[in-house]
């Protein structure tokens, strides 16, 4: 069986996988990442979505031959030296979940979301969003928290420059 090494929140992991085996089961079933979910399993839901060099990707779609030496980060990745991202903090604060099976993915999306633009509107918010499905109807509340996750990040960049 082919080996893949892959760059998983900025580690480097060998994965010993077919090569058309979805990213999916590679990141829950090889490295133990069970944050990412599967839901459809055709890229209709959103709930396994992970970054690929920073960009948000399905990857119940996505062979791990197809990302072999790139940067993939995924849910247990995104909070950086012991502190949650901003959008994860606020999703506690605000109660934003309620069963909690697509949360992992709404945040992925949501965080590459604020990266390309840190000032979404509703139409901006809800089209980046469009692809996560939420069986509970949390739509809501997620849309609140990005717009106040979106105006902390805002105003720690503005402290930082
Ligand atoms: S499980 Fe990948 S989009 Fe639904
Ligand atoms: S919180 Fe239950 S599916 Fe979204």
């Amino acid at each position: 069986m082919p080996s893949y090494t892959l760059e998983i929140n900025k580690k480097q992991t060998t994965i010993q996988a077919e090569a058309d085996m979805p990213l999916l089961w590679a990141l829950r079933d090889k490295a133990g990442l069970t944050g990412s979910k599967f839901g459809c399993g055709i890229g209709q839901c959103g709930a396994c979505t992970v970054h690929v060099n920073g960009s948000p990707v399905r990857s119940c779609l996505t062979p791990v031959s197809s990302v072999a030496d790139q940067r993939i980060t995924t849910i247990e990745g995104l909070a950086t030296s012991n502190h949650l991202h901003v959008l994860q903090q606020v999703w506690i604060d605000q109660d934003v979940a309620q069963c909690g099976y697509c949360q992992a993915g709404q945040i992925m999306s949501a965080a590459a979301l604020l990266e390309s633009n840190p000032k979404p509107t509703d139409g901006d918010i809800d089209n980046a969003m469009s692809g996560n499905y939420c069986r509970c109807g949390t739509y809501i509340r997620i849309r609140k928290a990005i717009h106040t996750a979106a105006s902390f990040y805002n105003a720690a960049q503005e402290v930082q420059s």
